[in-house]
């Protein structure tokens, strides 16, 4: 007999069940039968039971899924003997590869996300005559209160929706560029893990500078200021095995809900200053505006910033101006005296032709 699958109560010539009143009562009740050629012995099926089946259920388990699920294991007489809920954390498995027990790997397939299914699994499914010393006895019928939670697969990309696109967009999000964005960040089963909005101001950062997630600089690229989107994060592109202590569980699949505010520009890859346009060719001069023939650091910041509000040229926009001035500064101070001389400035000018965040 091959296996079978059903969606009403007991068909006829189906061995008494040990459960009949439950049997009857499932709104929705499938019942697999293993592989073999003898009648099937009461007590001997898996019976699955839906007792909740969320509306919406864009995806539903397969074999070779990962998922995260919550469970109460029980035996028939109602006697508790395991249960995730005790432990504070989801068990998490590749359906259909023997991590779990077989009658378990068979109930988990077809699962949505916030379903819960009463699963009873019998000892040939489960842990047989033997059972598992100081746990479950022989020949023992296993009951399951699961509840799913979560579910991605290896081959999963990262997925982008757009909700809203406004008309007007000159510009999209490149690598470089600073932005500013609200979010909220929530798991499958629709927990909110995290949300610019609890900290009264927007998130702000440098693209591709991995400042965030793998999965959020990818998500975020090519937005539109205004624009809102949706973003499935597997969890290989997000927090990995390890999770966030606390905050989001090991494993898990993160969606955001993103909405770009504003954007600034960056500068090409690499560069952290640029001119708008000619360089002056007094350059050294200008600099060292008490003309000592020495540069110090106070001097040079002044003059950069000088050339920055005058819109002769731009800093790399995200990062601490003063940070990114002093780093000039040491490029030119060759020797580390904290002074730039004219011979520094020139030998560094002829050596870095090729580099570019020099002046
Ligand atoms: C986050 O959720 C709040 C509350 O539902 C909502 O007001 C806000 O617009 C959401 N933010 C984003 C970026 O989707």
């Amino acid at each position: 007999m091959g296996a079978r699958h059903r969606t009403a109560a007991a068909p006829p010539g189906m061995p008494v069940s040990r459960w009949p009143v439950l049997a009857l009562q499932a709104a929705f009740l499938v019942s697999f039968v293993t592989c073999n050629d003898a009648p099937p012995v009461p007590g001997d099926q898996l019976h699955i039971d839906r007792t909740s089946v969320p509306e919406l259920c864009p995806r539903s388990v397969k074999e070779g899924d990962f998922v995260r699920y919550h469970y109460h294991g029980t035996f028939p007489d109602g006697t508790k003997f395991d249960s995730s809920y005790d432990r504070g954390t989801t068990y998490n498995v590749f359906v259909g590869k023997g991590q779990t027990i077989a009658g378990m790997d068979k109930a988990l397939i077809g699962m949505c996300v916030n379903e819960r299914r009463l699963v009873k699994i019998p000892p040939s499914l489960a842990y047989g005559s033997e059972g598992m010393a100081g746990v479950i006895p022989p020949d023992a019928v296993l009951h399951f209160d699961v509840l799913l939670l979560d579910i991605w697969n290896p081959e999963d990309k990262m997925e982008i929706k757009t909700y809203y696109k406004p008309e007007n967009c000159a510009r999209t999000v490149q690598v470089s560029d600073f932005i500013r964005y609200h979010y909220n960040g929530t798991l499958l089963d629709g927990t909110l893990f995290d949300s610019s909005h609890q900290y009264g101001k927007t998130y702000n950062i440098v693209l591709g500078s991995g400042q965030v997630i793998m999965g959020m600089d990818i998500g975020l690229q090519d937005m539109c200021v205004g624009e809102k989107r949706t973003v499935f994060i597997p969890p290989h592109l997000g927090y990995g095995e390890a999770g966030v202590e606390g905050e989001v569980p090991g494993s898990a699949v993160l969606i955001f809900n993103i909405e770009l505010l504003e954007l600034i520009p960056g500068l090409p890859d690499g560069y952290m200053f640029v001119w708008n346009g000619d360089v002056s060719p007094n350059l050294f001069e200008e600099i060292d505006k008490d003309q000592n023939g020495e540069i110090f650091l106070q001097e040079f910041t002044e003059y950069i910033n000088a050339q920055v509000e005058s819109g002769k040229g731009q800093l790399a926009p995200g990062f601490d101006p003063a940070k990114i001035i002093e780093n000039m500064f040491k490029n030119q101070d060759r020797n580390e005296d904290g002074k730039i001389t004219e011979a520094e400035f020139k030998l560094k000018d002829q050596e870095d032709k090729e580099r570019h965040d020099e002046l």
